[in-house]
């Protein structure tokens, strides 16, 4: 076989990228490229390396993911309150199926970063006027004007900064103990006591703490790594030029690695394998994703390992599958065994949400919860019949009280949507949707481990 062409971290310039933004001023484009490369990175070579083995983990079944946040992050929302409760949210729902699984659970965001969006078309035209697509904060700006839409290079400074203020408070908060199980009231949400499934996951938290009391009591010490959690983020590596200008070299580890984030992955609409995402992915040492709807070939699942994961190492290669749950039952099997067939040794996702867009009679996106949590079922029960493991959920997620996503036990209808409809993109399930979405997975998972 011939050996693939040389890689750098701008190689992808010579493959057609899609989805970047058309800026008008390219040297201020090449100025803000420019200084983002010179800034600091926001995560480290180790913290990576570390995410890979877990990974690697839990591709062998011994750990599950959870990977949650915005569809789009906004700027707006860089403030201490959102991010508190995005990162309750999480840390509830881990915990939920960590007594699901009976394994560790690793927490990935979708957040310090995720600030591109793709759009299936570049224009948006509104009462005869056309104008660019709104791409995502860090490209411009959803209002309808040209100052707004016209891609801004700034923004790509400014994203990066907000991506660091993120991520500086999530670190402070993760070790000034904010997830300590002896102090479950640090990480609740006080708004929605009213509802049952606070209770339950109450009864649960206090179970998990006698338990911990119970331990340190017959050990006399105090439980190690209770009140150390870790976080991981993630973002879709959509924005080439702001993956490549953190794309560095680090003393005593070999080979390339995307600092802005450590679990990049390429998006539906990005995904060929003879285009430029790919080949940007296919050099860094980061564990990657790559999303797969149903239109997947054979020889496409072929390309993608051979480009990003030709050693089939396991770790290095995720697969986030976003079919719907009316299709899911035909095109999963084909591509386990389309993986299966070229050896693949990838870790399995479900993303129950892209598949599961849906638009209201008047006109609004949504996604209904029956077919989230029935996604991800026939996710799990596919896996096992063909004798795999699911390894993780991927989840549109926020810790606020939005209507975006109808049902769930108490969730909105239809006519609830325009009550606190806040996304510019794709509909997010709420806190109590999250909460029983986690729930029902760890029953599942219950169900699965039992003999
Ligand atoms: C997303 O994750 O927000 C997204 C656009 O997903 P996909 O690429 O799977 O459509
Ligand atoms: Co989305």
């Amino acid at each position: 076989m011939p050996s693939p062409p040389q890689w750098a971290p701008d190689s992808w310039r010579s493959r057609p990228a899609l989805q970047q933004p058309d800026y008008p001023d390219h040297a201020a484009l090449e100025r803000a490229l420019a200084a983002l490369s010179a800034l600091p990175p926001l995560v480290t070579s180790w913290e990576i390396a570390m995410l890979r083995e877990q990974l690697a983990e839990a591709a062998a079944g011994k750990r599950f993911i959870l990977q949650g946040g915005d569809c789009a992050e906004r700027f707006v929302d860089c403030r201490p309150e959102r991010i508190t409760n995005t990162l309750k949210v999480m840390v509830q729902m881990s915990l939920v199926l960590v007594v699901g699984a009976k394994q560790p659970v690793i927490r990935i965001g979708r957040f310090a970063g995720q600030y591109a969006k793709p759009r299936s078309a570049d224009e948006e035209a509104r009462h005869g006027v056309g104008l660019p697509s709104y791409r995502g904060d860090i490209v411009n700006r959803p209002e309808f004007t040209v100052e707004a839409r016209t891609p801004d290079p700034e923004l790509l400074l400014r994203g990066y900064e907000r991506a660091a203020l993120t991520l500086n408070f999530i670190r402070a908060l993760v070790k000034g103990g904010f997830a300590d199980l002896h102090h479950p009231e640090y990480f609740d949400v006080d708004w929605v006591a009213e509802s049952p499934l606070a209770h339950e996951y109450h009864r649960m938290v206090e179970t998990i703490g006698e338990s911990l009391r119970f331990m340190e009591n017959v050990l006399g010490v105090r439980a190690g790594e209770t009140d150390r959690i870790d976080f991981f983020t993630a973002h879709e590596a959509l924005h080439l030029g702001y993956e490549s200008a953190q794309t560095r070299r680090v003393p005593g580890r070999p080979g390339w690695f995307n600092l802005s984030t450590h679990f990049p992955w390429a998006g539906l609409r990005t995904s060929d394998p003879a285009g430029a995402h790919i080949e940007y992915l296919r050099g860094i040492e980061n564990p990657v994703g790559v999303k797969v709807g149903p239109d997947f070939t054979c020889e496409c699942v072929a390309r993608w390992l051979e480009a990003l994961d030709p050693g089939r190492v396991p770790g290095r290669l995720t697969l986030i599958h976003r079919f719907g749950a009316r299709r899911i039952a035909d095109a999963l099997p084909r591509l386990i065994e389309a993986v299966r067939a070229e050896g693949g040794q990838v870790l399995w996702v479900c993303d129950p949400m892209h598949g599961n867009t849906q638009v209201t009679a008047s006109g609004v996106k949504t996604r209904n919860f029956a077919d989230i949590y029935s996604e991800v079922e026939q996710a799990f029960d596919i896996h096992r019949v063909l004798a795999g493991k699911l390894g993780g959920v991927h989840i549109e997620l926020t810790g606020e009280d939005v209507t975006e996503c109808v049902g769930g036990s108490r969730g909105p209808s239809e006519r609830d949507l325009a009550r606190a409809y806040e996304s510019e993109v794709d509909p997010r399930l709420n806190y109590e949707q999250s909460l029983e979405l986690a729930f029902l997975i760890a029953r599942k998972m219950k169900s699965e481990t039992k003999p």
